[in-house]
Protein backbone atom coordinates (compact mmCIF):
# COMPACT_ATOMS: atom_id res chain seq x y z
CA UNK A 1 0.00 0.00 0.00
CA UNK A 2 1.40 3.13 -1.33
CA UNK A 3 0.28 6.23 1.51
CA UNK A 4 0.56 10.12 0.69
CA UNK A 5 -0.39 13.17 2.27
CA UNK A 6 -2.30 15.92 0.23
CA UNK A 7 -3.56 19.27 0.42
CA UNK A 8 -7.43 19.10 -0.37
CA UNK A 9 -10.83 18.49 0.44
CA UNK A 10 -12.42 15.17 1.58
CA UNK A 11 -16.07 15.75 -0.05
CA UNK A 12 -14.13 17.01 -3.60
CA UNK A 13 -12.06 13.31 -3.66
CA UNK A 14 -12.69 11.24 -7.14
CA UNK A 15 -11.06 7.79 -5.41
CA UNK A 16 -13.56 4.62 -4.91
CA UNK A 17 -14.07 5.63 -0.96
CA UNK A 18 -13.13 8.53 1.34
CA UNK A 19 -13.14 7.54 4.83
CA UNK A 20 -14.59 10.28 7.52
CA UNK A 21 -15.34 9.92 11.14
CA UNK A 22 -17.69 10.76 13.97
CA UNK A 23 -17.57 10.87 17.80
CA UNK A 24 -20.42 8.66 19.80
CA UNK A 25 -22.97 11.00 20.06
CA UNK A 26 -22.20 13.91 18.35
CA UNK A 27 -23.29 15.35 15.01
CA UNK A 28 -21.14 15.70 12.02
CA UNK A 29 -18.50 18.62 12.16
CA UNK A 30 -15.68 19.58 10.52
CA UNK A 31 -14.50 17.14 6.97
CA UNK A 32 -17.42 14.83 7.95
CA UNK A 33 -20.33 17.64 8.37
CA UNK A 34 -18.58 19.21 4.94
CA UNK A 35 -19.54 15.50 3.17
CA UNK A 36 -22.86 15.01 5.29
CA UNK A 37 -23.98 18.77 3.58
CA UNK A 38 -22.84 17.41 0.37
CA UNK A 39 -24.83 14.50 0.82
CA UNK A 40 -27.95 16.51 2.12
CA UNK A 41 -27.84 15.44 5.18
CA UNK A 42 -27.56 11.72 4.92
CA UNK A 43 -25.36 11.29 7.98
CA UNK A 44 -26.90 13.02 10.30
CA UNK A 45 -30.07 11.02 9.16
CA UNK A 46 -28.56 7.85 9.66
CA UNK A 47 -27.41 8.63 12.79
CA UNK A 48 -30.94 10.08 13.88
CA UNK A 49 -32.41 6.61 12.85
CA UNK A 50 -30.61 5.25 15.69
CA UNK A 51 -28.46 2.74 13.19
CA UNK A 52 -25.41 4.43 13.53
CA UNK A 53 -24.17 6.35 16.94
CA UNK A 54 -20.03 6.43 16.30
CA UNK A 55 -19.08 3.95 18.61
CA UNK A 56 -15.27 3.40 18.30
CA UNK A 57 -14.96 0.90 15.45
CA UNK A 58 -18.45 1.13 14.10
CA UNK A 59 -18.86 1.42 10.28
CA UNK A 60 -21.04 3.00 8.08
CA UNK A 61 -20.68 2.74 3.94
CA UNK A 62 -23.09 5.08 2.23
CA UNK A 63 -23.41 5.19 -1.63
CA UNK A 64 -23.17 9.13 -3.01
CA UNK A 65 -24.84 7.97 -6.18
CA UNK A 66 -23.41 10.75 -7.80
CA UNK A 67 -24.18 13.90 -5.33
CA UNK A 68 -19.91 14.17 -4.39
CA UNK A 69 -17.34 12.36 -6.66
CA UNK A 70 -16.74 9.40 -4.65
CA UNK A 71 -18.08 6.12 -5.21
CA UNK A 72 -18.28 5.25 -1.48
CA UNK A 73 -18.30 7.21 2.15
CA UNK A 74 -17.36 4.87 4.64
CA UNK A 75 -17.96 6.88 8.30
CA UNK A 76 -15.64 5.44 11.14
CA UNK A 77 -17.12 5.48 14.72
CA UNK A 78 -14.38 7.11 16.90
CA UNK A 79 -16.08 6.35 20.18
CA UNK A 80 -17.01 8.77 23.25
CA UNK A 81 -15.18 12.56 22.66
CA UNK A 82 -13.62 12.07 26.31
CA UNK A 83 -11.91 8.50 25.85
CA UNK A 84 -10.26 9.61 22.23
CA UNK A 85 -6.68 8.90 22.48
CA UNK A 86 -3.87 7.54 19.68
CA UNK A 87 -4.49 3.79 20.84
CA UNK A 88 -8.47 5.21 19.74
CA UNK A 89 -6.92 6.70 15.91
CA UNK A 90 -5.30 3.61 15.60
CA UNK A 91 -8.10 1.40 15.52
CA UNK A 92 -10.71 3.51 13.82
CA UNK A 93 -7.75 3.74 10.50
CA UNK A 94 -7.23 -0.30 11.16
CA UNK A 95 -10.79 -0.73 11.22
CA UNK A 96 -11.60 1.30 8.12
CA UNK A 97 -9.06 0.23 5.96
CA UNK A 98 -9.55 -3.37 6.53
CA UNK A 99 -13.13 -2.97 5.57
CA UNK A 100 -12.04 -1.24 2.43
CA UNK A 101 -9.66 -3.81 1.12
CA UNK A 102 -12.42 -6.51 2.21
CA UNK A 103 -15.02 -4.32 -0.14
CA UNK A 104 -12.59 -4.52 -3.01
CA UNK A 105 -11.89 -1.11 -3.01
CA UNK A 106 -8.23 -0.40 -3.98
CA UNK A 107 -7.82 3.43 -3.93
CA UNK A 108 -9.23 5.26 -1.20
CA UNK A 109 -8.88 8.92 0.88
CA UNK A 110 -9.31 9.22 4.54
CA UNK A 111 -9.30 12.21 6.95
CA UNK A 112 -6.92 12.14 9.69
CA UNK A 113 -8.98 10.71 12.81
CA UNK A 114 -8.21 12.64 15.91
CA UNK A 115 -6.35 15.99 14.46
CA UNK A 116 -9.01 18.37 14.70
CA UNK A 117 -11.75 17.93 17.52
CA UNK A 118 -9.96 15.01 19.09
CA UNK A 119 -6.73 16.92 20.02
CA UNK A 120 -4.11 14.70 18.88
CA UNK A 121 -0.63 16.40 17.22
CA UNK A 122 -0.74 16.19 13.90
CA UNK A 123 2.35 14.44 13.61
CA UNK A 124 1.39 11.81 15.73
CA UNK A 125 -2.33 11.11 14.33
CA UNK A 126 -0.77 10.62 10.87
CA UNK A 127 1.85 8.46 12.13
CA UNK A 128 -1.10 6.05 14.01
CA UNK A 129 -3.21 6.33 10.29
CA UNK A 130 -0.75 5.64 8.33
CA UNK A 131 0.82 2.51 10.78
CA UNK A 132 -2.67 1.11 11.48
CA UNK A 133 -3.96 0.76 7.96
CA UNK A 134 -1.05 -0.82 6.52
CA UNK A 135 -1.10 -3.31 9.64
CA UNK A 136 -4.84 -3.57 9.37
CA UNK A 137 -4.66 -4.93 5.37
CA UNK A 138 -1.58 -7.32 6.43
CA UNK A 139 -2.26 -10.87 5.34
CA UNK A 140 0.09 -14.01 5.35
CA UNK A 141 -0.49 -15.77 2.00
CA UNK A 142 2.58 -16.72 1.18
CA UNK A 143 1.98 -20.62 0.95
CA UNK A 144 -1.50 -20.37 -0.62
CA UNK A 145 -1.45 -21.42 -4.85
CA UNK A 146 -4.53 -19.32 -5.12
CA UNK A 147 -4.10 -16.34 -2.82
CA UNK A 148 -6.21 -13.40 -3.49
CA UNK A 149 -3.65 -10.91 -4.57
CA UNK A 150 -5.77 -8.67 -6.32
CA UNK A 151 -8.10 -7.30 -3.31
CA UNK A 152 -5.57 -5.39 -2.21
CA UNK A 153 -5.73 -1.45 -0.49
CA UNK A 154 -3.22 -0.48 -3.09
CA UNK A 155 -2.79 3.41 -2.44
CA UNK A 156 -4.48 5.58 0.82
CA UNK A 157 -4.56 9.54 0.31
CA UNK A 158 -4.44 11.18 3.69
CA UNK A 159 -6.43 14.55 3.07
CA UNK A 160 -5.82 17.48 5.00
CA UNK A 161 -7.27 21.13 4.60
CA UNK A 162 -5.06 22.89 6.55
CA UNK A 163 -1.61 23.91 4.84
CA UNK A 164 -0.18 24.38 7.89
CA UNK A 165 -0.63 20.98 8.44
CA UNK A 166 0.87 19.26 6.00
CA UNK A 167 4.45 19.45 6.93
CA UNK A 168 3.69 17.17 10.04
CA UNK A 169 1.14 15.16 8.79
CA UNK A 170 3.71 14.05 5.79
CA UNK A 171 6.81 13.26 8.63
CA UNK A 172 4.27 11.48 10.37
CA UNK A 173 3.10 9.12 7.67
CA UNK A 174 6.44 8.14 6.70
CA UNK A 175 7.11 7.16 10.18
CA UNK A 176 4.11 5.01 10.46
CA UNK A 177 5.37 3.54 7.13
CA UNK A 178 8.64 2.56 8.41
CA UNK A 179 7.59 1.32 11.71
CA UNK A 180 4.57 -0.79 10.00
CA UNK A 181 7.49 -2.02 7.36
CA UNK A 182 9.60 -3.38 10.20
CA UNK A 183 6.56 -4.81 12.04
CA UNK A 184 5.44 -6.67 8.55
CA UNK A 185 8.66 -8.00 8.40
CA UNK A 186 8.23 -9.85 12.57
CA UNK A 187 5.00 -11.21 11.57
CA UNK A 188 6.36 -12.72 8.21
CA UNK A 189 9.26 -14.24 9.82
CA UNK A 190 6.86 -15.22 12.64
CA UNK A 191 4.02 -16.64 10.64
CA UNK A 192 6.74 -18.32 7.93
CA UNK A 193 6.95 -21.96 9.74
CA UNK A 194 10.15 -23.52 11.22
CA UNK A 195 11.44 -25.09 7.87
CA UNK A 196 11.71 -21.59 6.08
CA UNK A 197 12.57 -19.82 8.68
CA UNK A 198 16.25 -21.34 9.93
CA UNK A 199 19.18 -19.68 12.05
CA UNK A 200 20.55 -19.07 8.98
CA UNK A 201 17.32 -17.60 7.65
CA UNK A 202 17.49 -15.15 10.41
CA UNK A 203 21.08 -13.89 9.62
CA UNK A 204 20.44 -13.82 5.84
CA UNK A 205 17.52 -11.44 6.67
CA UNK A 206 19.64 -9.10 8.95
CA UNK A 207 22.10 -8.94 6.37
CA UNK A 208 19.24 -8.10 4.08
CA UNK A 209 17.61 -5.26 6.03
CA UNK A 210 21.29 -4.06 7.41
CA UNK A 211 22.00 -3.53 3.16
CA UNK A 212 18.52 -1.30 2.77
CA UNK A 213 18.80 0.18 5.88
CA UNK A 214 22.08 1.71 6.35
CA UNK A 215 22.76 -0.66 9.23
CA UNK A 216 26.37 -2.92 10.08
CA UNK A 217 25.51 -6.67 10.11
CA UNK A 218 28.12 -9.36 11.29
CA UNK A 219 27.26 -12.47 11.43
CA UNK A 220 29.05 -15.19 14.00
CA UNK A 221 28.96 -18.70 12.65
CA UNK A 222 29.44 -21.82 15.41
CA UNK A 223 33.31 -22.00 14.88
CA UNK A 224 33.50 -18.34 16.09
CA UNK A 225 31.17 -18.95 18.83
CA UNK A 226 33.34 -21.77 19.93
CA UNK A 227 36.21 -19.19 20.19
CA UNK A 228 34.20 -16.64 22.28
CA UNK A 229 33.18 -20.07 24.18
CA UNK A 230 29.47 -19.76 24.01
CA UNK A 231 28.52 -23.22 25.93
CA UNK A 232 25.14 -22.11 26.73
CA UNK A 233 23.91 -21.12 23.24
CA UNK A 234 26.18 -24.05 21.75
CA UNK A 235 24.76 -26.69 23.76
CA UNK A 236 21.03 -25.72 23.11
CA UNK A 237 22.02 -25.80 19.32
CA UNK A 238 23.96 -29.56 19.32
CA UNK A 239 20.80 -31.63 18.86
CA UNK A 240 19.98 -29.67 15.74
CA UNK A 241 21.50 -30.48 11.81
CA UNK A 242 20.72 -26.34 11.43
CA UNK A 243 23.90 -24.48 12.46
CA UNK A 244 23.45 -21.88 15.01
CA UNK A 245 24.12 -18.36 14.23
CA UNK A 246 24.61 -15.46 16.38
CA UNK A 247 23.61 -12.00 14.34
CA UNK A 248 25.02 -8.75 15.38
CA UNK A 249 23.16 -5.62 14.13
CA UNK A 250 24.48 -2.31 14.72
CA UNK A 251 22.93 1.34 13.60
CA UNK A 252 24.39 4.88 13.69
CA UNK A 253 27.43 3.80 15.56
CA UNK A 254 29.26 7.11 14.67
CA UNK A 255 26.38 8.93 17.19
CA UNK A 256 29.12 7.00 19.80
CA UNK A 257 28.61 6.83 23.53
CA UNK A 258 26.95 3.84 25.03
CA UNK A 259 24.67 2.29 22.99
CA UNK A 260 21.13 0.94 23.41
CA UNK A 261 21.45 -3.22 22.66
CA UNK A 262 18.39 -5.18 22.21
CA UNK A 263 18.34 -8.86 22.05
CA UNK A 264 15.67 -11.22 20.80
CA UNK A 265 15.58 -14.84 21.93
CA UNK A 266 15.36 -16.62 18.27
CA UNK A 267 14.87 -20.04 18.79
CA UNK A 268 13.30 -20.93 15.61
CA UNK A 269 11.63 -24.12 16.17
CA UNK A 270 11.31 -25.39 20.32
CA UNK A 271 10.54 -29.07 20.71
CA UNK A 272 11.78 -28.99 23.80
CA UNK A 273 14.57 -30.91 22.79
CA UNK A 274 15.00 -34.24 24.96
CA UNK A 275 12.59 -33.10 27.05
CA UNK A 276 10.43 -33.38 24.15
CA UNK A 277 7.01 -31.36 24.35
CA UNK A 278 3.69 -32.63 23.70
CA UNK A 279 2.69 -33.25 20.18
CA UNK A 280 -0.76 -31.08 20.27
CA UNK A 281 -0.25 -27.33 19.40
CA UNK A 282 4.09 -28.21 19.08
CA UNK A 283 3.45 -26.55 15.78
CA UNK A 284 3.10 -23.17 17.66
CA UNK A 285 6.66 -23.38 18.71
CA UNK A 286 7.50 -21.85 14.98
CA UNK A 287 6.51 -18.79 16.90
CA UNK A 288 9.80 -19.38 19.35
CA UNK A 289 11.49 -16.70 16.86
CA UNK A 290 9.56 -13.55 18.20
CA UNK A 291 12.19 -11.89 20.24
CA UNK A 292 14.01 -12.45 17.42
CA UNK A 293 11.62 -11.15 15.30
CA UNK A 294 10.74 -7.77 17.20
CA UNK A 295 14.95 -7.02 17.35
CA UNK A 296 14.96 -7.32 13.40
CA UNK A 297 12.15 -5.48 12.49
CA UNK A 298 12.73 -2.55 15.49
CA UNK A 299 16.34 -2.50 13.72
CA UNK A 300 14.94 -2.18 10.44
CA UNK A 301 12.63 0.96 11.57
CA UNK A 302 15.22 2.46 12.95
CA UNK A 303 17.33 2.30 10.26
CA UNK A 304 14.86 3.47 8.08
CA UNK A 305 14.07 6.54 10.22
CA UNK A 306 17.66 7.36 11.07
CA UNK A 307 16.94 7.21 14.84
CA UNK A 308 20.01 9.45 16.09
CA UNK A 309 21.26 7.16 18.38
CA UNK A 310 23.65 4.50 18.69
CA UNK A 311 21.43 1.07 19.06
CA UNK A 312 22.92 -2.29 18.57
CA UNK A 313 20.44 -5.41 18.14
CA UNK A 314 21.50 -9.33 18.98
CA UNK A 315 20.15 -12.01 17.90
CA UNK A 316 21.00 -16.02 19.02
CA UNK A 317 19.42 -17.90 16.85
CA UNK A 318 19.16 -21.87 17.02
CA UNK A 319 16.70 -25.08 16.67
CA UNK A 320 15.94 -26.89 19.83
CA UNK A 321 15.92 -30.62 18.41
CA UNK A 322 16.05 -34.34 20.28
CA UNK A 323 19.23 -36.04 18.69
CA UNK A 324 21.86 -38.32 19.02
CA UNK A 325 23.82 -35.33 19.54
CA UNK A 326 21.79 -33.62 22.06
CA UNK A 327 22.07 -32.24 25.32
CA UNK A 328 20.50 -34.35 28.57
CA UNK A 329 18.92 -33.47 31.58
CA UNK A 330 21.58 -33.73 33.91
CA UNK A 331 24.49 -32.68 31.30
CA UNK A 332 26.18 -29.12 32.89
CA UNK A 333 26.79 -26.43 30.38
CA UNK A 334 30.17 -24.21 30.66
CA UNK A 335 28.74 -20.66 29.63
CA UNK A 336 30.31 -17.77 28.03
CA UNK A 337 30.91 -15.76 31.16
CA UNK A 338 32.27 -19.11 32.77
CA UNK A 339 29.29 -20.11 35.17
CA UNK A 340 28.26 -23.89 35.02
CA UNK A 341 24.68 -24.60 34.43
CA UNK A 342 23.07 -27.93 35.26
CA UNK A 343 20.17 -28.96 32.94
CA UNK A 344 17.26 -29.80 34.50
CA UNK A 345 14.77 -29.53 31.43
CA UNK A 346 15.99 -28.98 27.84
CA UNK A 347 13.08 -27.21 27.23
CA UNK A 348 14.35 -24.25 29.29
CA UNK A 349 16.59 -23.70 26.40
CA UNK A 350 15.51 -19.57 25.46
CA UNK A 351 17.39 -18.56 28.83
CA UNK A 352 20.53 -20.64 27.98
CA UNK A 353 20.83 -18.82 24.79
CA UNK A 354 20.37 -15.79 26.23
CA UNK A 355 22.67 -15.75 29.31
CA UNK A 356 25.49 -15.53 26.25
CA UNK A 357 23.77 -12.75 24.51
CA UNK A 358 23.10 -11.11 27.42
CA UNK A 359 27.46 -12.00 27.94
CA UNK A 360 28.45 -10.45 24.83
CA UNK A 361 26.52 -7.38 25.03
CA UNK A 362 28.90 -6.29 28.07
CA UNK A 363 31.13 -5.46 25.20
CA UNK A 364 28.74 -2.38 24.12
CA UNK A 365 29.30 -1.12 27.65
CA UNK A 366 25.39 -0.39 26.91
CA UNK A 367 23.26 2.23 28.69
CA UNK A 368 20.95 -0.22 28.59
CA UNK A 369 19.89 -3.75 27.56
CA UNK A 370 15.97 -4.93 26.89
CA UNK A 371 15.55 -8.58 26.15
CA UNK A 372 12.47 -10.15 24.48
CA UNK A 373 11.93 -13.48 24.49
CA UNK A 374 8.83 -16.27 24.41
CA UNK A 375 10.56 -17.53 27.30
CA UNK A 376 8.09 -19.01 29.68
CA UNK A 377 4.41 -20.89 29.68
CA UNK A 378 4.07 -19.31 33.04
CA UNK A 379 4.02 -15.83 32.34
CA UNK A 380 0.74 -16.86 29.60
CA UNK A 381 -1.03 -18.04 32.56
CA UNK A 382 0.05 -15.09 34.57
CA UNK A 383 -0.51 -12.37 32.39
CA UNK A 384 -2.82 -13.98 29.20
CA UNK A 385 -2.75 -12.80 26.01
CA UNK A 386 -2.83 -8.68 26.40
CA UNK A 387 0.61 -7.27 28.34
CA UNK A 388 3.67 -9.02 28.06
CA UNK A 389 5.72 -9.38 31.56
CA UNK A 390 8.54 -6.92 32.78
CA UNK A 391 11.43 -7.87 34.62
CA UNK A 392 15.00 -6.35 35.18
CA UNK A 393 17.13 -4.28 37.50
CA UNK A 394 16.67 -1.02 36.66
CA UNK A 395 13.75 0.94 37.60
CA UNK A 396 14.74 4.08 35.33
CA UNK A 397 14.85 1.57 32.50
CA UNK A 398 11.62 -0.13 33.29
CA UNK A 399 9.65 3.17 33.80
CA UNK A 400 10.69 4.04 29.54
CA UNK A 401 9.80 0.77 28.62
CA UNK A 402 6.82 0.98 30.26
CA UNK A 403 6.22 4.43 28.59
CA UNK A 404 7.22 2.98 25.14
CA UNK A 405 4.50 0.30 26.31
CA UNK A 406 1.21 2.69 26.65
CA UNK A 407 2.37 5.05 24.16
CA UNK A 408 2.37 2.04 21.60
CA UNK A 409 -0.12 0.18 23.14
CA UNK A 410 2.19 -2.75 23.46
CA UNK A 411 1.68 -2.40 27.05
CA UNK A 412 3.83 -4.13 29.51
CA UNK A 413 3.20 -4.89 33.57
CA UNK A 414 5.97 -5.53 36.31
CA UNK A 415 6.77 -8.58 38.02
CA UNK A 416 9.39 -8.83 40.78
CA UNK A 417 12.53 -10.00 40.82
CA UNK A 418 14.22 -10.82 44.16
CA UNK A 419 16.83 -12.66 45.52
CA UNK A 420 14.50 -15.26 47.38
CA UNK A 421 13.59 -16.07 43.80
CA UNK A 422 17.88 -16.78 42.95
CA UNK A 423 17.62 -19.32 45.26
CA UNK A 424 15.19 -21.11 43.49
CA UNK A 425 17.53 -22.12 41.12
CA UNK A 426 20.78 -23.23 43.06
CA UNK A 427 21.90 -26.37 41.87
CA UNK A 428 23.71 -29.49 43.51
CA UNK A 429 25.97 -29.58 40.92
CA UNK A 430 26.58 -26.61 39.61
CA UNK A 431 26.31 -22.43 39.89
CA UNK A 432 22.79 -22.36 38.98
CA UNK A 433 20.07 -25.18 37.59
CA UNK A 434 18.44 -23.93 34.20
CA UNK A 435 14.63 -24.63 35.72
CA UNK A 436 13.31 -24.10 39.00
CA UNK A 437 9.96 -26.38 38.34
CA UNK A 438 6.16 -24.76 38.39
CA UNK A 439 6.30 -21.72 40.94
CA UNK A 440 6.89 -18.51 39.88
CA UNK A 441 8.29 -19.73 36.23
CA UNK A 442 8.11 -16.61 34.53
CA UNK A 443 10.15 -15.03 37.79
CA UNK A 444 12.90 -18.01 37.96
CA UNK A 445 13.49 -17.77 34.27
CA UNK A 446 14.41 -13.92 34.75
CA UNK A 447 16.68 -14.94 37.50
CA UNK A 448 18.91 -16.75 35.90
CA UNK A 449 19.25 -14.10 32.88
CA UNK A 450 19.88 -11.52 35.81
CA UNK A 451 22.89 -13.95 36.82
CA UNK A 452 24.32 -13.09 33.25
CA UNK A 453 23.07 -9.26 32.76
CA UNK A 454 25.48 -7.62 35.28
CA UNK A 455 27.10 -4.36 34.88
CA UNK A 456 24.43 -2.65 32.88
CA UNK A 457 21.18 -1.53 33.53
CA UNK A 458 18.79 -4.31 32.00
CA UNK A 459 14.77 -4.73 31.14
CA UNK A 460 13.32 -8.61 30.29
CA UNK A 461 10.18 -8.80 28.35
CA UNK A 462 8.58 -11.96 28.33
CA UNK A 463 6.42 -11.89 25.29
CA UNK A 464 5.16 -15.48 25.01
CA UNK A 465 1.50 -14.64 26.03
CA UNK A 466 1.39 -11.89 23.75
CA UNK A 467 3.91 -12.59 20.55
CA UNK A 468 0.98 -14.43 18.51
CA UNK A 469 -3.23 -13.53 18.47
CA UNK A 470 -5.53 -15.98 18.42
CA UNK A 471 -8.33 -13.41 17.67
CA UNK A 472 -8.66 -10.53 14.67
CA UNK A 473 -8.57 -7.00 16.63
CA UNK A 474 -8.64 -3.62 14.27
CA UNK A 475 -5.09 -3.63 13.10
CA UNK A 476 -3.95 -7.05 14.04
CA UNK A 477 -4.82 -10.14 12.34
CA UNK A 478 -5.10 -13.99 13.90
CA UNK A 479 -1.20 -15.09 13.88
CA UNK A 480 2.17 -13.05 14.43
CA UNK A 481 1.66 -9.79 16.37
CA UNK A 482 5.57 -8.06 15.94
CA UNK A 483 4.88 -7.61 19.48
CA UNK A 484 7.95 -5.53 20.53
CA UNK A 485 8.91 -3.58 17.31
CA UNK A 486 6.58 -0.62 17.52
CA UNK A 487 7.88 -0.26 21.36
CA UNK A 488 11.55 -0.84 20.98
CA UNK A 489 11.19 2.05 18.07
CA UNK A 490 9.55 4.47 20.24
CA UNK A 491 12.04 3.41 23.01
CA UNK A 492 15.15 4.39 20.81
CA UNK A 493 13.34 7.68 19.36
CA UNK A 494 12.47 8.75 23.06
CA UNK A 495 15.52 7.32 24.30
CA UNK A 496 16.76 9.86 27.06
CA UNK A 497 20.43 8.18 28.79
CA UNK A 498 23.58 9.10 27.72
N1 LIG B 1 9.25 -21.43 24.27
C1 LIG B 1 8.81 -21.96 25.52
C2 LIG B 1 7.85 -21.03 26.26
C3 LIG B 1 6.49 -20.80 25.64
C4 LIG B 1 5.40 -21.53 26.04
C5 LIG B 1 6.32 -19.81 24.69
C6 LIG B 1 4.16 -21.29 25.49
C7 LIG B 1 5.06 -19.56 24.12
C8 LIG B 1 4.00 -20.29 24.53
C9 LIG B 1 10.03 -22.16 26.42
O1 LIG B 1 11.20 -22.52 25.77
C10 LIG B 1 9.69 -23.29 27.35
O2 LIG B 1 9.56 -24.38 26.88
N2 LIG B 1 9.58 -22.99 28.63
C11 LIG B 1 9.25 -23.97 29.62
C12 LIG B 1 10.21 -23.83 30.78
C13 LIG B 1 10.14 -24.94 31.77
C14 LIG B 1 10.65 -26.22 31.15
C15 LIG B 1 10.98 -24.58 32.98
C16 LIG B 1 7.82 -23.71 30.08
O3 LIG B 1 7.43 -22.55 30.20
O4 LIG B 1 7.09 -24.67 30.28
MN1 LIG C 1 11.36 -24.62 25.48
ZN1 LIG D 1 11.40 -21.89 23.85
Amino acid sequence: MKIIVQQNEIQKKEDEAIVVNLFKGAKPGGATGAVDKALGGLIGAVIKSGDFSGKLNQTLVLYPNGKISAQRVLVVGLGKEQDFDLEAARQAAGTAARQLQDLGVKQASTILHGSGAGGLDVEQAAQAVAEASLLACYRFNHYKSNANTKKELGRLTIVEFDKSKIAPARRGAQAGQHIATGTVLARDLINHPGNTVTPSYLARTARQLARQNGLMCKVIDEAGMKRLAMGALLGVSQGSRQPARFITLEHNKKAGGKPLVLVGKGVTFDTGGISLKPSGGMGDMKSDMSGAAAVLGAMQAIGALKVPRYVVGLVPAVENMPDGNAIRPGDVLTSMAGKTIEIISTDAEGRLILADALTYAQRYKPSGVIDLATLTGACVVGLGHEVSGMMGNDDDLAAQVRQAGETTRERVWPLPLWEEHRDLIKSDVADMKNSGGRPAGALTAAALLAEFAQDYPWVHLDIAGTAKSTKSAPYIPKGGVGIGVRLLTQLARDWTSK
